[in-house]
């Protein structure tokens, strides 16, 4: 196993495939959110925790970026239902948690609370305004939270990409495998542009290995499918990285485009897959306008080293220059902006959708072809 402990001290485990619940009548119908959480749970990306939070916690999260224990955790963890299916439901009750007729686990219930959402988004997100896709959520989803231990029964089916879901124990073992001590963690929700490589390259630079962790729980809509863009990672990797410094494996968790509280849940859960760094670029886990360029960054300076367990790397904004001829950074590069090739990621989608293709300074051409082909065919499908 790599030295890392997970956060907390142990790695969760509470998946039972052998867990009888056929004497439990009582059931919840598990949004997207809810069914991811509950597997990463159960695997232990989330350790330390065992279920979903109860009000103590919830509060503690909220406010002040812990548990009450005083453990780091930046994200609320909760299990959303309606008043009337609240007020079915007592303490003590064993809940069936299910998606589309399947049950996929229990929940054993501790507590039934009505959570402050204007304050979770203030907060959690730093704003109310429910154009952000993530407050959008928060308030779309029931207003009563039930809190208890779960316990995960059914693994969810994983269609294509199916050797790309690892459990954080099996990422352990594949680092000690491949005889890595440290590792970097890298988070991303879009394809792997050249400045996503730079980044990835230059930490690689400083550890044994990169574990290349895409985010493919829900996003936003106009955000790239998960499957278009697993293909463009592997023929990124394919072509331009060496085999045995790159492990690729899914990041199950739906995005909450919480900026700098993400970066840090991003940071802790990639602790318990067995990294030992964490890369924290440009805007993490941001969306629009609502955070500063590195407030990803700035929110680590709240904790100290051995709190976190594992080490952020920061980068800022990078992008090729024509004048340095080559990848850069503005902490690298002395010229002009009109020198750096930038394009947003509403512009890179547009044009991909016309089937116009970025700069090659932008993107990899294999990339872009995966892209451009997964999209087309999305559209005619
Ligand atoms: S995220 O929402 O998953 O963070 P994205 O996939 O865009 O979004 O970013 C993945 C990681 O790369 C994040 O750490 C982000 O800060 C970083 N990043 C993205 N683009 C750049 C860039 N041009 N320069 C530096 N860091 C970047």
């Amino acid at each position: 196993m790599t030295t890392i402990a997970a956060h907390g001290g142990t790695l969760i485990n509470l998946f039972d495939p052998t867990y009888s619940y056929n004497s439990f009548e009582k059931e919840i119908e598990l949004d997207n959110i809810g069914l991811s959480d509950l597997e990463l749970i159960g695997i232990g990306g989330y350790s330390p925790l065992t279920g979903f939070l109860g009000k103590a916690d919830y509060e503690s999260v909220v406010e002040n970026m812990r548990l009450t224990d005083g453990t780091v955790w930046s994200i609320p963890i909760t299990l959303p239902v309606t008043k009337d299916q609240a007020n079915s439901f007592s303490v003590g009750d064993h809940i069936k948690l299910s998606k589309d007729g399947v049950v996929y686990g229990v929940l054993e219930l501790t507590e039934i609370y009505e959570p402050n959402k204007e304050k979770e988004a203030q907060n959690v997100y730093q704003t109310t305004d429910r154009e952000h896709p993530g407050v959008k959520k928060l308030f779309e989803r029931q207003d009563v939270y039930v809190a208890g231990p779960i316990k995960l029964i059914k693994r969810t089916e994983k269609q294509r990409f199916q050797t790309y879901y690892l459990d954080p124990v099996e990422t352990r073992q594949k680092f000690e495998d491949l005889g890595w001590k440290t590792v970097v963690g890298f988070q991303t929700r879009n394809p792997v542009h050249r400045a996503h490589e730079y980044i990835q390259k230059t930490a690689l630079e400083i550890v044994d290995g990169l574990f290349l962790n895409p985010l493919v729980g829900e996003t936003k809509s106009d955000d790239i499918p998960a499957d278009i863009r697993m293909e463009s990672y592997e023929v990124l990797l394919e072509n331009y990285y060496p085999k045995d410094r790159v492990a690729l494996a899914v990041f199950p968790a739906a995005m909450r485009y919480a900026g700098p509280r993400e970066a840090i849940f991003h940071a802790l859960v990639r602790k318990n897959f067995g990294c030992t760094h964490f890369i924290v670029g440009r805007d993490h886990a941001g969306v629009g306008n609502y955070y500063g360029t590195y407030d990803a960054q700035k929110i680590f300076s709240h904790f100290t080293a051995e709190e976190l367990g594992i080490t952020p790397l920061f980068f800022e904004h990078s992008f090729y220059c024509t004048k340095c001829e080559g990848m850069a950074s503005t902490k690298t590069c002395p010229h002009e902006k009109e020198d750096h090739v930038i394009l947003s990621g509403t512009k890179v989608r547009e044009m991909l959708r016309n089937g116009e293709i970025p700069p090659s300074t932008f993107s990899r051409k294999e990339v872009i072809e995966v892209l451009i082909n997964g999209l087309r065919q999305q559209v005619t499908s």
